[in-house]
């Protein structure tokens, strides 16, 4: 399955995200790669996620002295090489045997967070050995709340920095390739943080199993009062993964989180949700404040789409797909390559546009706002 040399031929066609895809769609099982690769119901969102990004026109500025260019950017305290973090993303080892450690390895090389999945197919504690300094742990919130406080406290004794917590799935949207594909989990892989809890038992209500697996066993009752419990018990700084309404950033501000990341789930939960590039648009401006820390992510393939996150107002962005089709090729290097493709695609959207800092970038050079 796994073609790890490379010729120099298909190396040097791996230029850009989507030539990864492409690469990683001739290695991958088709119901593997469709699971990865697919979203929701129609993919409107999907396909959105990018025409958006590439509607919103660039205005540079011309004779500035941009010799020196500065991605590095600080997060809680932590000093990370580039705007660009690494969302969570479950069951890696799909793409490649120990997957989570690849990824963990790259966030150490490339000194950017990783966020890690609940549903890692390597259990928490044994991935954070692998990037202690930049790890952050996302929590599905589950219907039987001891597993909830059991993953925080663990998270924190493992030494995790940061509690992510994903609130715009608590029902699967309906990814009709996983349905078609019979999308389920091969034997020799298990939820590697879940091994100690029993969950409801599957209705088998639809014929994924990760459908069935979200729709029986995640809270469908948790709201802002839950979420502000759980911030004031954490002992962790707490983002909020998924937000797309104004309000609902003001209201995280309001509870103590410590900051949002305003993202669709690559298209993967409501289909025709508004893009997070649109989303950060109606948000940025009105809750943006060196203490609350907004990040997007879902559709980030370019450098200039990360150049357009940063310039309406978010600190940082997270990939999701364009890191796990580099890790099915070339495991850990593989997500450093990719992370340094956008690395020097922004850098050279930057010096074009006239600002040598990411922190510098603003709305000025943007048409629309
Ligand atoms: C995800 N995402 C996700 N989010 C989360 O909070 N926990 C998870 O376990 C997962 N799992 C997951 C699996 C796969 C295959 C994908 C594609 C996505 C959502 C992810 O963190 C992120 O929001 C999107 O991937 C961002 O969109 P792009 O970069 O993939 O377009
Ligand atoms: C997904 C879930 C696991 O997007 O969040 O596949």
């Amino acid at each position: 399955m796994h073609q790890l040399n490379l010729s120099k031929n298909t190396e040097k066609k791996l230029i850009n995200t989507f030539s990864y895809q492409t690469f990683a769609q001739k290695l991958l099982e088709p119901a593997t790669f469709d699971y990865f690769a697919g979203a929701s119901s129609d993919e409107i969102t999907l396909k959105a996620n990018q025409t958006d990004f590439q509607n919103l026109k660039i205005v540079p500025s011309m004779l500035n002295d941009v010799s020196n260019i500065n991605l590095k950017t600080t997060i809680l305290g932590t000093t990370i090489a580039t705007p660009i973090m690494l969302a969570p993303v479950a069951f890696q080892s799909l793409a490649y045997p120990n997957g989570e450690i690849e990824t963990a390895k790259a966030s150490s090389l490339l000194k950017t967070i990783m966020i890690l999945s609940t549903l890692s197919t390597t259990s928490l504690e044994d991935v954070v050995k692998f990037n202690p300094e930049f790890s952050w742990f996302q929590l599905y919130v589950f219907q039987d709340k001891k597993i909830n406080l059991d993953l925080i406290t663990r998270a924190k004794e493992a030494g995790y920095k940061a509690i992510v917590v994903t609130v715009d799935s608590q029902y699967s949207g309906k990814r009709e390739r996983d349905w078609l594909n019979n999308f389920n989990l091969p034997n020799h892989l298990k939820l590697a943080n879940l091994t100690n809890y029993q969950f409801a038992k599957s209705q088998n209500k639809t014929s994924s199993w990760l459908h069935n697996f979200i729709d029986d066993n995640y809270d469908k009752s948790f709201t802002w009062n839950d979420l502000e419990s759980l911030i004031n018990s954490a002992q962790l700084p707490v983002f909020i993964k998924g937000i797309l309404n104004v309000n609902d950033a003001h209201k995280a501000k309001s509870i103590g989180a410590s900051g949002i990341i305003i993202s669709n789930h690559g298209g993967r939960s409501i289909d025709t949700a508004i893009t997070s590039i649109q989303a950060l648009e109606n948000i940025g401006s009105k809750v943006n404040s060196p203490e609350f820390v907004i990040i997007l992510d879902s559709g980030i393939r370019r450098g200039t789409d990360i150049f357009k996150a940063l310039a309406l107002g978010a600190k940082a962005v997270c990939i999701g797909r364009p890191y796990i089709w580099g890790l099915a090729i070339e495991k850990a290097q593989g997500v450093v390559k990719i992370v340094d493709i956008l690395n020097a695609e922004l850098t050279t959207t930057m010096g074009l546009a006239g600002v040598n800092d990411v922190n510098k970038i603003t709305s000025e050079y943007l048409s629309h706002a």
